[in-house]
């Protein structure tokens, strides 16, 4: 979380700078700042968006080259003006943007305070910046030494960027945790958290790895460890159009994300499925393929949707592969003495590739022995990089805080790792192998028709926008659509929610049911629908309204459920790839309607890179 965003050439850094940041606001959106070195050390920042700090900033002219622009999910002080980044040392000469947590940051400032320092915010990043400037004035060093041994005894993560009005043509950044890219442009330089703000400029891109330096000094890069290793950059070439980040005529990029589904998931099978040949091919997942097939368990980790995703994948392998599957929060795995053996098979799955978390999580699995596979959207991130081998998902940039295209991405993604295990392993037949590679080739033109049930579900978010709670029930392989349904409700239109196993509403939640209750079944045609059909009885018996997302011709529960909203037919194990879209409409309706800010609800970010 928190963006951060530098720029260093000819053109004007401001107008970069504000530019970058509004591509990186998905990460954080609590206050927003940059600094520039013109005539001086220009310093901005003010709470709110980064349309606030625009707005802040009106018409001042802003003639530096050279900047740096942070907006911010607050981890250490309230979202204020104060608290806001760049901070600036105590005699106002060095700037600095932080992405990530400044575990020591108390000692530290501890030590400082001793000193003489004094403090304005609250942040761990201003006992930074004071800590860096206190070791410049200590040592009689430049900024760039003074960063390194800085570095050298802070404890956490972060990505950093820094400028000096002492060292006027100097722009430092430095990485441990939390992502920073480099762009490489023609006689200038940009960075960032991702690529998004870069893509404009360059598509030469340097990844800078934990424990790095850029130095980028009168035109030139330089990358060096902390410990002060030279490093030869490795210049990689970006695979992202403009318009992928851009909204495209839809009002929401969550709109957006959800209509390209049938894209997002046709570009994720690509030249990996051919159901004519009965063909299917992971390139990434090779050299350990075997590890996967001769598991003797699986753990899945993951966090928010993505865990949704682990849910769907314990179902699949446990059913396709007979493989026992355990899904694990990665928070909770990472510090709950999990026992993982060498050899082990973990599958970490995350849109991001840079949840601090889903990443820890790894670390530990590694660390015990176990071979680590990645389902990951961003290309090149952290958990991309920290895991053996993987499958990418080709969804393209997701934007809307809440998930969307990446969930079916990883769907896919997982489906297809099931059945490339279950072949090799022989727990599917031939027959059940080629109908399940025909279905899935057919799911993009599956999910078109959900979309166009739009209008419909607009219609039914209109009736219930003010509902105060909601209930999500499914069985089986759409008990994890539930719980992804109710999250989605909730994050973005505050509605409280629930997702439920169907059966077990019994157990508890039945006794919320009344007439305010709107109850969404996922009650498609599987081997469960007798029961999910006596699931919504038992609902309307206790006069609870019944929205329910079935199977296309199906004559029964129209008659028990107050609305229906029909999807197509198609495989049990597929279904979620199908059943989820009306939720992800309902939600991101019902949101809109009550004028929520769909693209960046509340105190959520997109990429949460603190634990
Ligand atoms: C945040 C996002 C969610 C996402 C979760 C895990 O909470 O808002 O949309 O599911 O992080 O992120 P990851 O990038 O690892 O999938």
């Amino acid at each position: 979380m928190c963006g951060i965003v530098g720029y260093y050439g000819e053109r004007s850094a401001y107008d970069v700078l504000v530019k970058g940041l509004k591509r990186l606001e998905y990460r954080g959106y609590d206050s927003a700042g940059i600094a520039v070195i013109g005539d001086g050390l220009e310093v901005f920042k003010k709470k709110g968006k980064v349309k606030d700090l625009e707005n802040f900033i009106d018409q001042k002219k802003i003639t530096g080259k050279i900047g740096i622009g942070h907006t911010r999910w607050a981890t250490h002080g309230e979202p204020s003006d104060v608290n806001a980044h760049p901070h600036l040392s105590g005699e106002k000469s060095i700037a600095i943007i932080h992405n990530g947590i400044i575990e020591n940051y108390s000692s530290l400032k501890q030590e400082l305070l001793s000193k003489g320092y004094e403090f304005e915010s609250e942040t761990d990043t201003e006992v930074l910046v004071q800590f860096i400037q206190a070791i410049k004035i200590e040592n009689n060093c430049g900024l760039v030494e003074a960063i390194r041994i800085a570095l050298n005894q802070v404890i956490g993560a972060y990505a950093i960027a820094v400028i000096s009005k002492d060292e006027p043509n100097l722009l430092v950044a430095a990485r441990k945790g939390s992502p920073l890219v480099i762009g490489i442009g023609k006689d200038e330089f940009l960075l960032a958290s991702d690529a998004s703000p870069i893509v404009e400029y360059t598509n030469e891109v340097v990844y800078l790895n934990d424990n790095e330096i850029a130095i980028i000094e009168n035109g030139d890069l330089t990358i060096t460890t902390i410990e002060d290793v030279k490093q030869t950059p490795y210049i990689q070439t970006l695979d992202l159009e403009l318009e992928a980040i851009e909204k495209g005529g839809y009002p929401h990029f969550m709109l957006k994300e959800i209509f390209e589904q049938p894209n997002s998931i046709g570009d994720c099978m690509r030249g990996r499925i051919d159901a004519t040949t009965d063909r299917l091919v992971l390139g990434g997942i090779r050299e350990y393929a075997d590890k996967l097939v001769e598991a003797e368990r699986i753990v899945i980790v993951a966090c928010g949707t993505s865990w949704h995703a682990g849910l769907v994948a314990e179902y699949l392998i446990e059913d396709l592969c007979r493989i026992p599957v355990e899904v694990e929060y990665a928070s909770e795995f990472r510090y709950r003495n999990p026992v993982i053996k060498q050899g082990d098979v973990v599958i970490a799955i995350s849109q991001s590739g840079e949840t601090a978390d889903t990443l820890a999580a790894i670390e530990l699995a590694k660390s015990k022995g176990a071979v680590i596979f990645g389902v990951v959207n961003t290309v090149g991130s952290s958990i991309s990089r920290a895991t053996d081998e993987g499958a990418y998902l080709h969804a393209g940039p997701e934007i809307g805080v809440a998930s969307t295209k990446a969930f079916t991405g990883q769907l896919t993604v997982l489906t297809m790792i099931a059945l490339m295990i279950g072949k090799r392993k022989g727990t599917i037949t031939d027959r059940k192998f080629s109908n399940m590679l025909r279905e899935l080739s057919m799911i993009p033109e599956k999910i078109k028709a959900v979309l166009d049930s739009n209008d419909k579900i607009e219609f039914i978010a209109d009736l219930f926008k003010d509902a105060r709670n909601f209930l999500y029930l499914g069985r089986g392989y759409n008990f994890p659509v539930a719980l992804e349904g109710a999250l989605k409700l909730k994050e973005i239109s505050y509605i409280h929610a629930e997702g439920y196993p169907a059966a077990e509403m019994k157990h508890g939640p039945i006794a919320l049911i009344d007439e305010q209750m709107p109850v969404v079944v996922i009650a498609t045609r599987d081997n469960s629908y007798d029961k999910i059909v006596s699931n919504i009885q038992e609902v309307k018996a206790r006069k609870g309204v019944v929205i329910a997302v079935v199977t296309e011709g199906d004559a029964l529960i129209p008659k028990m459920a107050d609305f229906v909203i029909e999807v197509p037919r198609t495989a049990d194990e597929l279904m979620p790839l199908v059943s989820v879209l009306p939720l992800q409409l309902l939600s991101y309706h019902i949101a809109v309607l009550r004028g929520c800010n769909v693209d960046q609800p509340r105190n959520l970010a997109k990429s949460v890179t603190v634990e």
